[in-house]
C-alpha cells in the first residue's frame, strides 16, 4: 500500500548540497520510498496524506556511536583524559547494569532521551552484562527505532565485575546472538560484534571474536586513536602489530564494510590507507573529543580522502544525545580546526547534516536520504514558533531548527516507514 507524506522536503543526496522540494510529496510503500515529486503524482491523486504538513520533513538523525549504559552518568569527569575517566567514571557506572532492575530503568531513560530527540537508528554498547544487554535490545524492539546492539567484549584490564573472562565472554555472546536470531520479529535491531577497545581485549580473545564475526557474518564496533597515552599503550600492548589500526586488522575485526571505528582522532596516513580499504565507518565524536581533551579529528582531511565517516555522541564522553547538537558540534570543530590549518576548510551545515543522516545511515544500509529504493526514517517538523517577521528560505528554517529549535519541534518520527 502507498502512502503520501506531504510538506517541505529537505535532504542530502550528497553532502555539498540539499535537495529541496517545496510543498512536495513523498511517496512510500511498504516503508521504501518509491519517489520524491513536486506536483501531486496522478497515479496517487485519490489517496489522502498521512502528513500534510507547512513544516519540514527531513531524514532522521543516526548515531553511529553511543553508550547506551553511560547516560545516567554524562557529564562528570570531564576534566580527565581518557584512561583516567575510564577508570573513575565510566567503569564505575557500568558496574551497576549488573543489576536488572537498574539496567531497565537506565535504558529506559537513554532509549526516551534518543527518541526525542529525533534518533531514529543507533550503533549501540550495552556494557558485558548478558541479562543488561538482553533488557536493553527488548526495550529497543519495543522503541521501535532502529539499532544494532553488543554486549561489551573485554578481559583485560578492568574491574572486578565488568571484567570478563575470555572463554565466557566470548561463549556469552555466541548465547546472545543465537537469542536475538531466536526472538525476531519484524524488528529492527540486529546485533553487532563489540570489542570495547584493544586495551580491553587479549590477542585471544580477539580471535575467537573473529570466528563469530565469520560464522555469523556480523558487522563490529569499537575504539580508535582516540588518545595519545591510549595509543602509546597499545603500542606496548602489542608490538608484533604496526600501529592501533593493524591490530584489530590482523586479528580479523575489520570485516571490509561492516566496521564502525568512534574518534580515529590520531590516524596516521598508513592507518587511513587501510581504513579505506577496509571500507570502515569512521565515528566522528566532536564533543566527546573535546570533554575528554583527545584532540580534533582532521574530518575534512578525512572527507577529501574519500573515507565513509558518520556523527557519533559517544555519550558518556558527551552530554548530549541530541543530534542536532553534534552537527553544531562538527561544524564549530571544523571552523577552530581551519584556524589552526587553513588548508582544510570548515564543513558546511549541508556537509554536516550529510553525516548525521545519509553519511551515518548507510552503515544501517539505504539510510539517510529520501532517494528511491531507501528506508523511510524521518522527522516531521513543526517550525512555526521559530518562523519571525524576516523571510526565511527553507535551508535557513532547517538551520534554525538545528541550531536554535528544540525537541518540541519534532512531531511526528518514522523508522523503515513505521510511526514510533
Ligand atoms: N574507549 C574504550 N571505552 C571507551 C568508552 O566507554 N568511551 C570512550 N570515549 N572511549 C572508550
Ligand atoms: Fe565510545
Amino acid at each position: 500500500m502507498i502512502k503520501i507524506y506531504k510538506g517541505n522536503i529537505l535532504y542530502t543526496e550528497t553532502s555539498e548540497k540539499f535537495t529541496i522540494v517545496k510543498n512536495g510529496y513523498i511517496a512510500v510503500e511498504e516503508g521504501i520510498i518509491e519517489g520524491v515529486y513536486s506536483q501531486p503524482p496522478e497515479k496517487y491523486k485519490n489517496i489522502l496524506p498521512e502528513v500534510d504538513t507547512k513544516g519540514l520533513i527531513i531524514p532522521g538523525f543516526n548515531d553511529v556511536h553511543v553508550h547506551a549504559p553511560q547516560w545516567v552518568n554524562a557529564g562528570m569527569g570531564f576534566s580527565l583524559e581518557l584512561l583516567p575517566w575510564l577508570e573513575k567514571y565510566t567503569f564505575a557506572v557500568e558496574g551497576n547494569y549488573k543489576d536488572a532492575e537498574f539496567a531497565r530503568s537506565s535504558y529506559s531513560l537513554t532509549i526516551e532521551e534518543m527518541k526525542k530527540n529525533g534518533t531514529t537508528r543507533a550503533s549501540m554498547f550495552a556494557t558485558s552484562h548478558s541479562e543488561g544487554t538482553k533488557i536493553l535490545i527488548e526495550l529497543l524492539r519495543k522503541s521501535g527505532m532502529g539499532a544494532l546492539v553488543g554486549k561489551v567484549n573485554m578481559d583485560r584490564n578492568s574491574i572486578e565485575g565488568l571484567m570478563e573472562d575470555t572463554l565466557t565472554s566470548a561463549n556469552e555472546t555466541v548465547e546472545l546472538i543465537e537469542w536475538m536470531n531466536s526472538t525476531k520479529n519484524n524488528d529492527n535491531v540486529d546485533y553487532i560484534v563489540t570489542p570495547r577497545y584493544v586495551p580491553c581485549t587479549t590477542a585471544e580473545l580477539m580471535k575467537k571474536l573473529s570466528e563469530i564475526v565469520n560464522k555469523y557474518n556480523l558487522p563490529v564496533q569499537s575504539h580508535l586513536d582516540e588518545n595519545k597515552d591510549e595509543i602509546k599503550w597499545v603500542k606496548e600492548l602489542h608490538p608484533e602489530c604496526r600501529d592501533f589500526t593493524s591490530v584489530y586488522n590482523d586479528y580479523g575485526l575489520m570485516p571490509k564494510g561492516q566496521t564502525v571505528m568512534a574518534h580515529c582522532v590520531h590516524c596516521s596516513d598508513d592507518e587511513l590507507i587501510m581504513l579505506k580499504e577496509r571500507e570502515v565507518m569512521i565515528a566522528h565524536c566532536p564533543q566527546s573529543n573535546a570533554n575528554l581533551s583527545s584532540g580534533m579529528m582532521p574530518l575534512r582531511k578525512y572527507m577529501d580522502a574519500g573515507l565513509k565517516i558518520g556523527l557519533g555522541s559517544d555519550v558518556g564522553g558527551a552530554h548530549s544525545l541530541n543530534m542536532r547538537e553534534h552537527i553544531v558540534e562538527t561544524i564549530k570543530t571544523s571552523k577552530l580546526y581551519w584556524t589552526v590549518f587553513p588548508e582544510y576548510k570548515p564543513v558546511s551545515f549541508s556537509e554536516a547534516f550529510y553525516l548525521a543522516t545519509k553519511g551515518g545511515g548507510s552503515f544501517f544500509g539505504k539510510v539517510g536520504s529520501f532517494e528511491k529504493g531507501y528506508q523511510f526514517d524521518a522527522l516531521v517538523i513543526d517550525d512555526e514558533n521559530l518562523i519571525n517577521e524576516i523571510p526565511h528560505n527553507l535551508e535557513e528554517r532547517l538551520e534554525r531548527f538545528v541550531y536554535v529549535g528544540s525537541h518540541e519541534n519534532i512531531v511526528k518520527k518514522y523508522v523503515a516507514g513505521k510511526l514510533i
